[in-house]
């Protein structure tokens, strides 16, 4: 079936969650090293981030990296960190001309500096645009996330014997987020791995066996057709009609 002539279908999803996974396992059918994966993976990013915009897809979240993926061997995480870097800088005309605006969510403490530095630099040169918001998760993990919130409430005063849902997602990283529709897991598992589980408790799941580098934007509106066909219940009753 040809996707890329896919109608676009009704229902969007507003806010679009993807799990970028394999990169290592594209690289090594090519015998080559897991970090010109990670290269081919940034390509693969700014084609989707372009094809969301187009769309008319406000929000779209990545996962770049997590707080397990620390214990990685130290050259692939000290090659991610510049990879990440440099294409901050390589990209940031780019999604400066196409509205994009960029946020963090994460962990700043083990960030390189200028790594740091670059996000801080994107998110401040980008947060004028509206067309698409970019949320990068970069030493992101979700259990990490409800720890620091809980932490920021215990030390703001506020009563700990008391604490609500609302109170807790205004902490998160993601505060003032609407939560993801749909997240999507390329690589062919089908696991969460830490990422957006407070957020993503209504999320309709898509998985796809393609590596990341190969995700496009047919497989992209592949998943926007599935998502479409699902019927959302929120826990409640389907309402007949
Ligand atoms: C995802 O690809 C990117 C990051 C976790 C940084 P992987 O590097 O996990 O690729 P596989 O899963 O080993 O193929
Ligand atoms: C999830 O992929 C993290 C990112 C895509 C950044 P992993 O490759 O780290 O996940 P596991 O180890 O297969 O669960
Ligand atoms: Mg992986």
């Amino acid at each position: 079936m040809r996707t890329d002539v896919l109608p676009m279908p009704a229902v969007l999803p507003r806010h679009i969650a993807i799990i970028m996974d394999g990169n290592g396992r594209w690289a090594r059918s090519r015998r080559m090293p897991r970090l010109f994966g990670h290269h081919a993976g940034v390509e693969a990013l700014h084609r989707v981030v372009d094809a969301c915009g187009r769309l008319g897809i406000p929000m779209l979240t990545v996962y770049a990296f997590s707080t397990e993926n620390w214990a990685r061997p130290q050259e692939e995480v000290s090659g991610l960190m510049r990879l990440l870097a440099d294409s901050f800088i390589r990209y940031l005309d780019r999604l400066i001309e196409a509205g994009v605006r960029i946020r963090h969510l994460g962990r700043t403490d083990r960030l390189p500096g200028d790594l740091l530095a670059r996000i801080r630099d994107a998110e401040a040169s980008t947060a004028g645009n509206q067309r698409l918001q970019l949320n990068v998760a970069l030493n992101y993990g979700g259990r990490a996330e409800v720890v620091d919130a809980v932490r920021r409430l215990a030390a703001s005063g506020a009563d700990m014997t008391q604490l609500t849902e609302e109170q807790i997602t205004a902490n998160l990283y993601t505060a003032g987020l609407p939560d993801p529709d749909l997240v999507i897991r390329t690589g062919g598992e089908v696991r969460m791995s830490n990422f957006l589980l407070w957020q993503s408790a209504y999320a309709e799941y898509y998985a796809t066996d393609k590596f990341w580098p190969d995700f496009g934007e047919p497989d992209l509106r592949q998943a926007l057709a599935t998502f479409a066909g699902r019927q959302r219940r929120f826990g409640g009753v389907v309402a007949r009609t």
